[in-house]
């Protein structure tokens, strides 16, 4: 038996990743036309940090493919502390058609996925959030490459806190996708050397790139999307102080969109802090983009979710 899950960004081939967001556009179109989970069969979702997005969007998805979401309270199950990963993931994988995890050590969703025996999706770590990345290509290519017309060859700048999960995941998920991707924050918030390493790696196949540009004004240049975060992710908020003392240069506002193609978009994850990485005027403008973003987690995850599906052999 052979399983697929779906734990980091290039966990999927730029082919994959294509059939994927394909499947998105049409679940986006036709939201009961795959019935994957029908039974309905259950997804555990264990949510070990904050969520809205993610939890209603993958309760809502599960729903539409015709299974049934099963809440799994992180804090009572002791994930690792009561009980070892390793322990967790065989019960659940007893219970369970697929389990999704938002949690803290990548390590430990790998774990989950070596003994779960079903498909684990990365419903964001420390390190990545896959899913977001999916939604985001999606809502990239609806406003920018309608018709399915592939996303190789925009540029993307990514501006702020590099070195959180959506900075590693836009390298990965964007040179999978051909895009060259510049990531613009202060010293000491940029990804690894390693993971700009492995987006040129993927780059080299798919015409993509990744590259850090430090002048936010010159990483916005010509970019064709725009994308931030919060300078505090989840987990961080005891330093919160500290970043937002030197994050400053980093604000995605107007002058700073100015800088960017006529038709740019502009795209943040959500929560948003207005006035702190985004202006007001740029979330709430006619560039923004996120609330078709967050709709997309929906049409993305449950492409995700059927796509495993199909690969269990
Ligand atoms: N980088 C943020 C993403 C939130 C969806 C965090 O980890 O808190």
């Amino acid at each position: 038996m052979s399983i697929r899950s779906f734990l980091r960004d290039d966990d999927l081939t730029p082919a994959e990743q294509a059939e994927v967001l394909d499947l998105a556009a049409r679940l986006k179109a036709e939201p009961y036309d795959h019935q994957p989970l029908a039974g309905p069969r259950t997804v555990a979702m264990i949510f070990d940090k904050p969520t809205l997005r993610t939890q209603a969007s993958f309760a809502a998805g599960i729903a539409e493919l015709g299974g049934h979401p099963m809440l799994v309270d992180g804090t009572l199950a002791g994930i690792g502390k009561r009980e070892s990963v390793a322990d967790v993931a065989r019960v659940l994988g007893r219970q369970a058609a697929q389990i999704v995890w938002r949690t803290y050590a990548q390590t430990d969703l790998d774990e989950m996925a070596s003994y779960a025996g079903v498909p684990v999706v990365n419903a964001l770590t420390d390190e990545f959030h896959p899913c977001q990345l999916l939604a985001d290509l999606l809502t990239i290519r609806e406003h920018k490459a309608p018709e399915g017309k592939s996303l190789a060859g925009l540029t993307a700048a990514f501006l702020g806190d590099g070195a959180c999960n959506m900075g590693n995941s836009w390298l990965l998920a964007g040179a999978t996708a051909g895009m060259h991707v510049r990531i613009s924050g202060p010293e000491g918030y940029v990804p690894d050397t390693a993971m700009f390493a492995r987006a040129n790696e993927i780059g080299a196949a798919t015409g993509g790139s990744g590259s850090a540009v430090a002048d936010p004004v010159a990483a916005v240049t010509g970019a064709d999307v725009v994308i931030t975060d919060t300078w505090v992710s989840m987990g961080k908020e005891d330093e919160a102080a500290e970043r937002r003392a030197v994050f400053g240069p980093w604000s995605v506002t107007s002058d700073l969109v100015a800088a960017a193609e006529d038709d740019a978009i502009v795209l943040h994850c959500l929560p948003a802090y207005r006035g702190m990485e985004i202006a007001a005027e740029v979330l709430d403008g006619p560039r923004s983009v996120v609330w078709d973003e967050a709709e997309n987690r929906r049409h993305a995850q449950k492409a995700v979710m059927t796509w495993l599906e199909s690969k269990r052999t």
